[in-house]
Order: structure tokens, then C-alpha cells, then sequence
């Protein structure tokens, strides 16, 4: 490993702040209204020709940037960011509640999508999910909580939790969503109760509750009583939620040596509310290579759980947010961390990290992907290399260590040593690469065959590393949720 000197560090730094300072923030009347997703035309040849919806200002991809902002003690920024998603939030009749995906100027007015002129008209339902969650650690991190109990952001809040709490045809409290509902927003098989939607859910539930909570606390007598019991019986009805949520992501989705062993005993065709196989799911489903990946330290959250149809692919953001939320348990996180290094080749590699594994091959990517090109195997998000998933990684590494103590799991490769080496990485090829969207092949060596050149989270992720690793590690603690023991003790 190469290590780039501090003053060339310094000088990438710098370059990375002015990208993001300068040329992907975008104003509207003079005010930032976000980011957008890649810096068109700074050179000629890649972004020019097409950039599709690229030019837009995507939530998703706003969260890093946000969040570095927060760090960066730019507050307004934020702020105006969530008051400009919040009016674009929809009052229709069939969407009302949600987020849209992205937005972009047109004549001096915003335009949004919500899925109407998306490829393929997917509709990202984490986009929705992450709004409450930012607000909340906008609240938290800069006490502004007039903000938090201004009746519009009340409103949103209760239209957002309409949308999400209402009777449906299951009983299983995950939410049920479309192929291609997050970051993954092509066909890919992750259709049904994927996790990186379930746990987003379960971060916004306990958001948007905490910020009722201040409201209900705030202006105990001065408020109707009819929108004040409507508060309340929100905020209860998502209290009761979340701890279901808990359970059956712990129940469903965790998986480890152990726990494999015991499904693949499972009895099939059962009956009945006290049943061990509740979605009949065959042996056969469970794929050999676990044997390897788990070893027998490793724990991870499953792709997905469906009837008859688990999805056992590792999915890196979705296990990321898994700990960084607290729904997998300390010990259940150094499992999945030790996970990450036992596999450290295949999710690292030569630019960190993988977002799924394994990929979709032959006739599963024709049949599944519907031959999709930008899906082949190795690449964008069907096992492609993503540069802006790794703060997730390094945040949820620190606020372990910070929280729970020493990380030293068997063997001596340590974790200061991966993420250094991460880092490192990131600091030699991104700008070299002109902070490119992601990277394919089984190692990640290879720029994306259509990625685009400066990606706006891929430069915001890396100034976020920087920020833990080298300025102030305490900053891992700028995604800390409450937990259902505070919310309820009111
Ligand atoms: C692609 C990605 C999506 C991202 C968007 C903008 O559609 O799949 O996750 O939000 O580009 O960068």
C-alpha cells in the first residue's frame, strides 16, 4: 500500500469540498435546495452526451451530503432541504405521504418525481423513508426543535405515517414494495420485504415518533385536542410497530452457523399460529456457499423473506444500517463485522465495498434482470464496487468501538488496518478516477462500463470517511436513533 502524504491528502480534501461546495450544490431564489446526483460536463466526454436524470436533486443520494453538511455545521442547508422535500411531499389521493425521488429546476419552479418519469417508473419508497429519519438527526444534532414542532412539519409527519400504518392484506409488520424500491432501482429480484427497506422503516418509525414526541411534550395543553389524540394514537400505534418490526428482523432475517443449521431442519407444510416454518420455506433454498461466507464467527441480515422464496444474498448497505440503527444487538454486530472481514477479498477488494453478493449469473440474470445490460454480472448493482457505501461501513465500525468498547475479533488483522487500507484506496483512485458513480468485475479494478464521472455521494462519502477517520471519530455518533425504552417512557 502506497500512502498518500498528508499535503497531497490535503490537496485532494480541498478538491473534494469545492466539488461539492461549488459545483453540485444547486440554488433555487438564492437558497441551496440539495445536491444533484453527478456534476454534468466538468469534462466533455463521459457525462455530456447523456445525463439523464442525473442533473436532478435525488433524496437518496442527499443523504450523505446532508449529513456531511450537518458535520460541517451548515444547518441552514439542511434545513432548507428538508422544508423543500416536505413541499413537494404528495397530497394525491393515491400517493399522498410520499417523498418523491428526485427533483430539478424547470423556469424557476420545482419539478419532482415520484416515479411518473422514471426508468422503467420505479418508485424509490426509501426516498420517503429516509425524510423523517434526517429530520430527526437534523433535530438532534442541532437542537432546533421549534423546527421539529412547526405544524407543517407535523403535518408531513402524520401524512407520512398514514401512508405506512394503515390496515393491508398481511400481518407481518415489514413493508411491502415493488422491485427496485431503493438504491437498487432496477429489476434485480428484490421485490417483496427487502431489508434495506426494512430497516430504513424501522428508523423512521422511531424518527418520525421522537419528533411527535417533542411536539406532544412541547405544547402539551395549546394544541386541539382532536389533532393532539390523533398524535397520540399515532405515535402509539408506531411504538407497537417498531417493536414488532424488531423482533421479526431479528426472528426472519438474522442468520448465522447456528441458525443455519437449525432452518435447514425445519419441518415443511406446517399448519397453525405456533408453526417453525411459517413460510414453508424448503431446504434446498439455502445456498452452499453460506458454509464459507459465515464460517463460524459470521452473522449477517438476509436479502429478503418471502414465502417459499428467502433471498440469502448479502446486501451491504442493508446490514450497515442494521447495526448503525441498533436493531441487531452488540454481539450480533461484531458477528457481522467479523463476517466483513472473513470476507474482506470479496466486499473490499480493490475498491470498497461490494453492494450485494453473490451476483445474479447466466439464467438467473436473463430471467430475473430481464437481460438487463447495466445489471451483468459484476456490475452497478448486481455485485458492482460502490465507493459511497463505505462511510456507512467506517461510521458503523467507530460508533461500535465508541459505544461497546474494543473490536479486536480472532486473528490479527485489525480493523484500523482495513480501514486505513480502505481509505487509502479511496484517496488514490477517486480522484484519479474523476469520482466515479462505482466499479466492476469480482475486484472492482474497473470503472463502470456506464458509470458517470464526478457522482456527487461518491465525493460526499469520501469527505465523510475523512471526516471519522482522521478528524473527529466522536462524529460516528451523528446517526444515533433513541431506543424504544426512551420513547415509551413518556
Ligand atoms: C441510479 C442509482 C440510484 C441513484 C441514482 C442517482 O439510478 O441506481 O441508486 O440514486 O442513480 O445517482
Amino acid at each position: 500500500m502506497v500512502k498518500t502524504s498528508h499535503i497531497e491528502e490535503q490537496i485532494i480534501v480541498n478538491l473534494a469540498r469545492s466539488l461539492l461546495y461549488e459545483k453540485a450544490l444547486v440554488k433555487l431564489d438564492g437558497q441551496f435546495v440539495g445536491a444533484k446526483a453527478a456534476i454534468a460536463k466538468i469534462s466533455q466526454n463521459i457525462n455530456s452526451k447523456e445525463d439523464l436524470n442525473y442533473g436532478e436533486v435525488f433524496i437518496r443520494d442527499n443523504i450523505p451530503v446532508m449529513i456531511y453538511l450537518l458535520i460541517d455545521g451548515q444547518y441552514e442547508i439542511v434545513r432548507h432541504f428538508l422544508n423543500t422535500c416536505l413541499e413537494l411531499q404528495s397530497t394525491e389521493f393515491q400517493t399522498r405521504g410520499i417523498f418523491p425521488t428526485s427533483f430539478i429546476e424547470v423556469d424557476h419552479h420545482l419539478v419532482a418525481d415520484y416515479g411518473q418519469r422514471a426508468i422503467g417508473r420505479i418508485c424509490s419508497v426509501d426516498a420517503t423513508l429516509w425524510w423523517p429519519i434526517l429530520a430527526y438527526l437534523y433535530v438532534q444534532r442541532t437542537g432546533d426543535q421549534d423546527w421539529a414542532i412547526k405544524t407543517e412539519v407535523q403535518i408531513g409527519l402524520q401524512r407520512f405515517l398514514e401512508l405506512i400504518l394503515h390496515p393491508q392484506f398481511r400481518d407481518a409488520p415489514t413493508l411491502y414494495v415493488p422491485d427496485g424500491a431503493f438504491m437498487i432501482d432496477r429489476p434485480m429480484d428484490v421485490w417483496g420485504n427487502p431489508l434495506e427497506i426494512q430497516v430504513l422503516l424501522y428508523a423512521s418509525l422511531m424518527s418520525a415518533a421522537s419528533l411527535i414526541k417533542i411536539d406532544l411534550e412541547k405544547k402539551n395543553s395549546t394544541q386541539s385536542d382532536d389533532f393532539r389524540q390523533f398524535q397520540q394514537h399515532q405515535f402509539d400505534y408506531a411504538v407497537a410497530w417498531l417493536k414488532r418490526l424488531k423482533r421479526y428482523l431479528l426472528t426472519h432475517y438474522w442468520v448465522n452457523n447456528k441458525t443455519i443449521q437449525v432452518l435447514r431442519r425445519r419441518p415443511t407444510e406446517q399448519y397453525g399460529e405456533s408453526v417453525t416454518n411459517e413460510y414453508n420455506i424448503q431446504t434446498e433454498t439455502i445456498p452452499h456457499w453460506l458454509q464459507d461466507w459465515l464460517g463460524s464467527q459470521g452473522g449477517y441480515l438476509i436479502g429478503n423473506i418471502r414465502t417459499g422464496r428467502p433471498d440469502f444474498r448479502f446486501f451491504t448497505l442493508g446490514n450497515c444500517l442494521g447495526a448503525i440503527f441498533d436493531i441487531i444487538s452488540p454481539e450480533q454486530q461484531r458477528s457481522l463485522f467479523s463476517l466483513f472481514l472473513r470476507n474482506r477479498h470479496s466486499l473490499f477488494a480493490q475498491m470498497p465495498l461490494r453492494i450485494c453478493h453473490p451476483p445474479l449469473e447466466s439464467q438467473d440474470w436473463r430471467l430475473i434482470t430481464g437481460f438487463d445490460r447495466k445489471n451483468l454480472p459484476w456490475c452497478y448493482h448486481n455485485g458492482g464496487h460502490w465507493p459511497c457505501l463505505l462511510w456507512f461501513f467506517v461510521l458503523a465500525i467507530l460508533r461500535y468501538q465508541s459505544r461497546y468498547g474494543d473490536l479486536s475479533i480472532d486473528g490479527s488483522y485489525c480493523f484500523e488496518i482495513l480501514l486505513e487500507e480502505s481509505y487509502q484506496v479511496l484517496l488514490e483512485r477517486l480522484p484519479q478516477q474523476k469520482w466515479a458513480e462505482y466499479f466492476d468485475g469480482p475486484t472492482g479494478i474497473w470503472i463502470g462500463q456506464q458509470a458517470r464521472i464526478y457522482q456527487t455521494w461518491t465525493i460526499a462519502g469520501f469527505l465523510l470517511v475523512h471526516q471519522f477517520l482522521k478528524v473527529n471519530p466522536a462524529d460516528s455518533n451523528i446517526m444515533n436513533l433513541p431506543n424504544i425504552r426512551t420513547l415509551e417512557l413518556m
